[in-house]
């Protein structure tokens, strides 16, 4: 009979949480990770792997230069690696905080995300076009070197294939949904669950999300996911897609990099709601977490304050971002 191994001793919090978020600070960033054990280490050990990965930065951080969504001008943080931009995370233009607001009718979209990470451009689940509340982006002006698909849902998928091919971008998902858009002659990047490669921009581990993946048409979706994302420059974070709240997220922190921060649904009724998004948190021993999948139709609307207020009691932060807002870099 096999013993089960003692668990792990808990992690030190990360360094310093910081002062209260602004649009430039998260958490400074872990002390890199000790090298892994020699071969014969006691097999109880669990050591995260290093953060390397990544090819060198593009110099002088030229992806910049185009604009990325119509907006404000970039703010002084421009230029940082890292970076992360919405182009909608629910709770509406100014849905930053307070108490929900009310939102037209069919105003749909809740997990699509722009992020820069290793000099290359990543666009999550993007459904921008048929939302209401991201009618100032202009899905044509997105530049994405990758588009990466959580699961089938139209609510995720809806301008992938635009996006991919107007781009030339390199679309990563699970087996089914790539074999989808290769189809339709997109470059595709198969993956499937607990698996991770390394990509020109860090690592991607594909991971397990509970919940379902159908494509608009019908196509069976295979079987929904997360990504976890790292490298040695820009930190490490996770993108939960649609899930609900499983003990299968206790293996991130010892299968990857710490994190520096999550992206975790937090609307309840097609996802975990906010309160099992707290546990979530804890199960993947990150402290700043950015909610999506929310406010945009009656059953996912949330009290943003006492979302927020179950997460600070935890010792945790949400974020709440507007639509087409942006936030400071994972690692500064
Ligand atoms: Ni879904
Ligand atoms: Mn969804």
């Amino acid at each position: 009979m096999r013993v089960p191994p003692p668990r792990p001793a808990p992690r030190p919090p990360a360094g310093g949480a910081g002062p209260g978020f602004s649009a430039a600070a998260f958490p400074p960033p872990p002390p890199p990770p000790p090298p892994p054990p020699p071969p014969r280490a006691p097999p109880p050990r669990r050591s995260a792997p290093p953060r390397g990965g990544a090819a060198a930065p593009v110099a002088g951080g030229s992806r910049r230069a185009p604009p990325l969504f119509p907006g404000p001008a970039p703010g002084p943080e421009a230029g940082r690696k890292g970076s992360i931009f919405f182009f909608f995370a629910g709770g509406g233009p100014g849905g930053g905080g307070g108490a929900p607001r009310p939102r037209a009718a069919g105003d749909l979209g809740h997990s699509s995300f722009l992020v820069e990470f290793g000099g290359k451009n990543l666009v999550f689940d993007p459904f921008i076009s048929p939302n209401p509340a991201a009618a100032g982006i202009n899905v044509d002006e997105i530049r994405a070197d990758y588009v990466l698909l959580s699961h089938g849902h139209g609510d995720h998928v809806a301008d992938a294939e635009r996006i991919a091919k107007q781009n030339g971008a390199t679309l990563i998902s699970n087996y089914e949904i790539a074999t989808y858009y290769a189809a339709k002659g997109i470059n595709v990047h198969y993956m499937n669950h607990g698996g991770k490669f390394r990509f020109d921009f860090g690592w991607v581990k594909y991971v397990y999300a509970t919940h379902s993946s159908v494509l608009p048409d019908g196509t069976y979706g295979g079987n929904p996911g997360g990504f976890v994302i790292w490298n040695n420059t820009d930190g490490c974070f996770y993108f939960a897609g649609d899930t609900a709240l499983t003990l299968d997220m206790q293996l991130i922190p010892m299968t990857c990099p710490k994190l520096d921060l999550a992206i975790l649904p937090v609307g309840d009724n097609f996802t975990m709601g906010y309160d099992d998004a707290t546990i979530a948190a804890e199960f993947i021993q990150c402290d700043t977490i950015i909610g999506c999948h929310y406010d945009t139709f009656p059953p996912v609307k949330i009290d943003h304050d006492a979302a927020k207020n179950a997460f600070a009691a935890k010792g945790k932060r949400l974020l709440l971002p507007a639509v087409g807002g942006r936030i400071g870099g994972l690692k500064d």
